[in-house]
């Protein structure tokens, strides 16, 4: 087996098993920033599954055609549930993601949630999906990133990492600033600025330079409202 391992420390920290057939498409994102920094810190740890790596096939096999009329190939049982039933007799997990564009959308209010957690596994799904009785098995949670179809779901499972691990206090330097994120408030951020004052003739917005924080907090909250209001209107519906 070839697992790899993004890991620094084995002490109370979020643990994510990630089961893929397209290991190393995680080598970039994951060994760089925040993800980087929380791994070196010992706050989060990564572990990436080759599927194919589980698989008792001679050719090691991971996919087989659907049942029924059409083209398409789907992974099969085998490789899945071993590796899962592996990590399973190994420790308990919070939640067994997997992820498909069928799924429920990850919203921040989820993603707040699973950063509470501790052990998680995320399946990623490929071809026409994983079989049916997978996921009815084993799998309790799962997430689409958005309304369109993805080649695999390794890009979802990273954006579902991320948006977990970055929540973990002590991953971001500045430990407030995840909680003014867009949407954390149900509002998109105000627009942000930075020095100089005055660029090729732009000036940043006078209140921003008048030294009063509690006036400056006012005017970045009326921002969010008129930003949200103007694009995206229906965060600010009350049955929301
Ligand atoms: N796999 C393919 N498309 C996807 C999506 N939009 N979200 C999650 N997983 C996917």
């Amino acid at each position: 087996m070839n697992d790899f391992v993004f890991s620094q420390s084995k002490q109370n920290i979020m643990r994510i098993d990630i089961l893929t057939l397209f290991p190393e498409m995680f080598n970039g994102p994951f060994s760089e920033s925040m993800i980087k920094r929380a791994v070196e810190k010992g706050i989060a740890e990564i572990h990436i599954h080759n599927i194919r790596d589980y698989s008792t096939n001679k050719h090691k096999r991971v996919d087989d055609y659907a049942y029924g009329p059409g083209a398409g190939m789907v992974m099969t049982i085998q490789p899945v549930a071993d590796c899962i039933n592996k990590l399973m007799s190994e420790r308990r997990y919070d939640a067994v993601i997997y992820t498909t564009p069928d799924g429920e959308r990850l919203e921040q209010p989820r993603a707040n949630h699973l950063s509470t957690l501790n052990n998680l596994i995320i399946l990623c799904g490929h071809y026409k999906g994983v079989d049916e009785r997978i996921r009815e098995k084993y799998v309790t949670m799962e997430l689409s990133i958005g309304d369109y179809v993805l080649t695999g779901g390794e890009l979802a499972a990273m954006v579902i990492s991320d948006s977990i691990i970055r929540l973990i206090p002590g991953v971001l330097s500045d430990e407030t600033s995840a909680l003014s994120d867009s949407f954390q408030n149900g509002l998109l951020s105000p627009p942000v600025y930075t020095r100089p004052a005055e660029y090729d003739g732009m000036k940043v917005p006078d209140i921003l330079l008048c030294g009063d924080d509690k006036k400056i907090e006012e005017w970045r909250l009326e921002e969010a409202i008129k930003r949200t209001k103007e694009r995206r209107p229906e965060l600010l519906d009350d049955d929301q």
